[in-house]
């Protein structure tokens, strides 16, 4: 059946390419964005957003108001030492009290909050009471390590229900976490525990992965062995085969369970609403990852705001957000969000395609899912499989549906909104980064839809494409992407780093507003089109790689001197990693070479980083000032015309 299911062509799409999709009048009538224009007294979407941007302020206090503070703010927006804004100044809160605290006094204490299905079938269910449990014993364990106020704590888990207590409990204690994503391998783990200087480590023995073991404590003890900051290692067992646990240093989690210290009662800390609540890392344009701020208040009321209007989220609803809790996408809206607004979150440990094709269509039958979140390379990956897999069950309690990451190509969208949807999900499309916290260009269930495009800017904020000087383009013009005024869930600096974060998002040009990294256009409806990066960032399946992060695992291998990488196009990842290599003086390249070339890459970054190709080459096109011209190499590989190579050396 495998067989001859995989080899079933996808439904041949073709449709007239600038086709609009109108929302439903049921689904716009029932759209919490749509009760809340009547709130406002406003009978078009446009209105309301007008109002909006010309009263941000009073929009976002309208937000802050659906949360509960421990005291009020003074000033909804400190702008006195800007790019350095502050939200909710004066108040004190903790993001807990709101995900979890506040629901355990109304029903909701015995919803579910959390569905789990692990790869291999097993499966975990957590009512609101269930999490609390869980986090305070864990925040307790925490609180016996010593771990304080400020710490962070590096978090290198699989995608299992402890990565989503574990973050919570340091949320709870006031301490940030720094997830670092499980795909990540020694050197790239290292580099960020050390940058937080974490004294504090929670993994895992494995996590399973295509029905084979990830090893993270292996892999956790080779990048300990780089950070003596490392004083403690919390070890949840998942896989259970044998890892070498280091004594005084290494404990399982499952036995400090079983200890008095962990007890089941732990009062949330109230903070400062800009005490930090995470340090996430993010691939910028030099080689050392940028460790991006998000604090608790501001943080909680856009990512709450944008998940209740974008996804519409229901009382009722099962949300599935497939992406992974170590990005971005996962903190934001599989972990906060969905628990602050009262939501019942599905989460999956495992592979799309594991054992079969059809998994998540199967997961999505089985636990009734009415709103799935995912990124483009996933719903290409799928639809390569053919329509056999997903037209096997039954996909009717969908009603909405997400992607993320990457500009989603009108042919991937066609088939996600047909094959998957049935034509009756819209599809939300949103924008937006590790640095924005929240959705900034978004459609919500009662926006007309283009394919590829994600619309406008969410309430509140002022989205433009400009140019170098920050003047406005008109229809149609190319240009960079900003964001013209500060909003709730920004990041807050760049840990150890703030004139970076001053100088390349608020200072380099266009000056004076926030620059995303994104080429852009808008169309003469003002729908925003990604184009994507401008900097030396490679979007790899929707993963975000520093060109000079992958470059500078390819040189610690003895066998190079140098490194390039380029991004090419690639039909499933977007974009795929294609590597030029200068070897050392006395050494061969050979087909054998370049494999254990990829597979260091591999050890070292992760394999999502694996270059695709690698060219052994004997010169490198630089500037005079040494900078490698990528653009070159690039157009050299697609056998183009180079352009202008006046710097060239
Ligand atoms: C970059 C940010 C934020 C969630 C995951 C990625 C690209 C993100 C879209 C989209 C076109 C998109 C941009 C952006 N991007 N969403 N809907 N359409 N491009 O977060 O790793 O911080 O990457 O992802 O290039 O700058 P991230």
């Amino acid at each position: 059946m495998a067989d001859t299911l995989s080899q079933a062509a996808p439904t041949t799409i073709s449709e007239d390419e600038t086709r609009t999709y109108d929302p439903a009048s049921d689904v716009v009538e029932q759209a919490n964005v749509t009760a809340y224009m009547h709130e406002k007294g406003f009978k078009t979407f446009d209105e309301l957003y007008t109002w909006s941007i010309e009263n941000s302020e009073a929009f976002w206090t309208d937000m802050a108001n659906r949360l509960e503070w421990y005291t009020p703010w003074e000033k909804v927006l400190d702008d006195s030492e800007a790019p350095f804004y502050k939200w909710f100044t004066g108040a004190q809160f903790n993001i807990i009290h709101n995900a979890v605290d506040r629901h355990l006094k109304t029903w909701r204490r015995n919803k579910q909050a959390l569905i789990w299905e692990g790869e291999d079938g097993s499966y975990r269910t957590f009512s609101y009471l269930a999490v609390n449990r869980e986090i305070s014993k864990f925040a307790n364990i925490l609180k016996s390590m010593g771990v304080q106020q400020g710490d962070i704590v590096s978090i290198y888990l699989p995608r299992i229900p402890e990565l989503m207590f574990a973050m919570l409990a340091c949320a709870k204690i006031g301490a940030a976490h720094s997830v670092i994503y499980g795909g990540f391998s020694v050197e790239a783990l290292a580099e960020r525990m050390t940058d937080a200087q974490s004294k504090v480590l929670i993994t895992a023995d494995g996590g399973w992965l295509r029905g084979k073991i990830v090893p993270l404590k292996q892999t956790a003890n080779e990048a300990m062995a780089r950070t003596p900051n490392v004083q403690t290692c919390i070890v949840v067992k998942r896989t259970g085969q044998d890892v070498s646990m280091e004594s005084g240093r290494d404990y399982w989690y499952h036995e400090l369970l079983t200890l008095p210290i962990a007890s089941p009662k732990c009062e949330t800390v109230p903070v400062d609403a800009e005490h930090p609540l995470y340090i996430l890392y993010t691939s910028g344009t030099t080689g050392k990852p940028k460790g991006v701020l998000h604090v608790h208040a501001g943080y909680a009321v856009g990512i709450s705001a944008t998940f209740n209007m974008t996804f519409d989220i229901k009382e009722e609803d099962r949300w599935w957000c497939a992406a992974d809790p170590g990005w971005v996408t996962g903190h934001s809206y599989i972990v906060y969000a969905p628990l602050i607004e009262g939501a019942t979150s599905f989460m999956y440990e495992g592979a799309p395609n594991y054992p079969y094709p059809n998994r998540w269509w199967a997961l999505i039958e089985k636990y009734s899912i009415n709103i799935l979140y995912t990124a483009p390379t996933a719903i290409r990956g799928l639809m390569r499989f053919g329509d056999a897999w997903p037209n096997r069950h039954d996909l009717s309690s969908l009603r909405l549906l997400g992607s993320v990451g990457e500009p989603i190509n009108p042919e991937a969208w066609r088939w996600y909104h047909k094959v998957i949807g049935k034509e009756q999900c819209p599809i939300m499309d949103t924008w937006w980064q590790t640095e924005t916290g929240s959705f900034m260009i978004t459609p919500n269930p009662t926006t007309p839809l283009k394919p590829g495009s994600g619309t406008r800017a969410f309430l509140g904020i002022i989205a433009d494409v400009v140019d170098e000087t920050g003047k406005s383009l008109g229809a149609n013009e190319d240009g960079l992407l900003v964001i013209k005024k500060p909003w709730p869930s920004m990041m807050r600096t760049i840990l150890h780093n703030p004139e970076r974060y001053a100088n390349q998002y608020w200072k380099s040009e266009p000056a004076g507003m926030y620059t995303a990294g994104d080429s852009a256009r808008k169309d003469e409806d003002g729908y925003f089109w990604v184009i994507g990066r401008i900097d030396d960032v490679i979007k790899v399946s929707g993963y975000r790689l520093g060109t000079a992060e992958v470059e500078s695992a390819l040189v610690s291998h003895s066998s190079v001197a140098e490194a390039a990488v380029i991004g090419l196009d690639h039909e499933v990842k977007g974009t795929a990693i294609h590597a030029f290599v200068i070897l050392r003086e006395g050494k061969e390249g050979n087909s054998a070479l370049e494999e254990e070339l990829k597979a260091h890459v591999g050890h070292e970054m992760g394999p999502i980083a694996k270059p695709e190709k690698i060219s052994i080459v004997t010169t490198l096109p630089k500037t005079r000032s040494g900078k490698i011209m990528r653009r070159v190499l690039k157009a050299q590989a697609l056998g183009q015309d180079p352009g202008d190579v006046s710097t060239l050396e």
